[in-house]
């Protein structure tokens, strides 16, 4: 049967023994496998584990942030942060088309990682947070591409490291059980999941610094808001979305042109269907009340009621 302590202490020591007293390089997204396998390797071999954190500038409100933190300052880990936010951008400006800024997110991610391992000396190991549902999926998930789904993680081969993986058996839920063993926050190991190429997906279309920050912002107050009503413990997925379009309105008496904020909140097992949640109304006022108020250049907020499919979950 399988015990989270005894998993622990048997990879410590696995850990130890395939390492020695080489280095060991990591992406450390800040999303829960890549969170638990830094925390593991901290605890086996401390500062020969080097994180890289690569800030796309599409993270929700205060993420890199909170990974700095828990990891530097709390977790006293060796960590690289780079701002690699103009840069992305730059890459994705003017590009529209949903696979395409994928695309772009995904390869401009490996480069920016590449770059970061070339500068350092004397690594042999690359770490990885593969999980066994990662494993097993792979083949139909590419065999059936709806999107180019990509986790900011998968890495090229070629740059000559050995791979370290020491969640390759576990399911989601023994991947949370070590992140809680391990001394993680509860708020990191039980986060809703949330895709590679980050809030690119969720500012619709070509991505603009003002759509970009209405869907961060507007993101930050859904997810406050939804714990304050105790919704961030049933509802699997929520998040907002902002379309390429404005519309018009009024505001101070006076003509508004801008930009709808809409609301998803989806209900699923296996992501491959959903439903979506039936948010109270005084809710639902509440949220859309902040969002005019307290986000900038938006000026109506819609609630997504597609179920998946004829949706998907994320709009891109
Ligand atoms: P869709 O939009 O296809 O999303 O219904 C299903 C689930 O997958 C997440 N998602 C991703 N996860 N990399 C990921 O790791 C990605 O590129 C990606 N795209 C979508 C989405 O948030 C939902 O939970």
């Amino acid at each position: 049967n399988w015990n989270v302590k005894n998993f622990i202490e048997d990879q410590v020591e696995l850990i130890r023994n395939q390492v020695g007293d080489k280095k060991v390089l990591l992406a450390l997204s800040g999303g829960v496998d890549s969170s638990v396998v830094a925390a593991l390797l901290i605890k086996a071999i401390g500062k020969q584990l080097v994180c890289v954190h690569v800030n796309h500038g599409l993270m929700r409100k205060g993420e890199s942030e909170s990974v700095v933190e828990i990891f530097k300052n709390q977790m006293d880990a060796n960590l690289i942060y780079v701002d690699a936010e103009e840069r992305f951008l730059g890459k994705l400006e003017g590009v529209a088309d949903p696979e395409e800024k994928r695309k772009i997110i995904g390869a401009e991610f490996i480069r920016v990682f590449e770059e970061e391992a070339r500068k350092l000396e004397g690594i042999d190991f690359l770490a990885q947070g593969t999980i066994y549902p990662d494993i097993v999926e792979s083949g139909t998930k590419t065999a059936k591409v709806v999107k180019s789904h990509h986790n900011v993680g998968g890495l090229p081969e070629d740059l000559g490291f050995e791979l370290v993986e020491p969640l390759y058996y576990l399911f989601k839920d023994e991947v949370r059980a070590c992140g809680v063993e391990l001394g993680l926050p509860h708020d990191m190991v039980y986060r809703q999941p949330f895709p590679g190429p980050g809030l690119g997906v969720r500012c619709l279309g070509a991505i603009t610094k003002d759509r970009l920050e209405a869907v961060r912002e507007s993101d930050a107050i859904l997810r406050e808001e939804f714990a304050n009503a105790g919704l961030d413990k049933t509802v699997w997925q929520y998040f907002t979305a902002v379309p390429d379009f404005k519309s018009v309105g009024v505001r101070d008496n006076a003509r508004s042109f801008e930009y709808p904020v809409i609301i998803r909140a989806v209900n699923t097992v296996d992501a491959m269907t959903a439903t979506i949640e039936h948010i109270d109304w005084a809710i639902l006022d509440k949220i859309t009340n902040r969002i005019l108020k307290e986000v900038k250049n938006v000026n109506r907020v819609c609630y997504d009621l597609s179920p998946k499919p004829s949706a998907t979950i994320e709009w891109e």
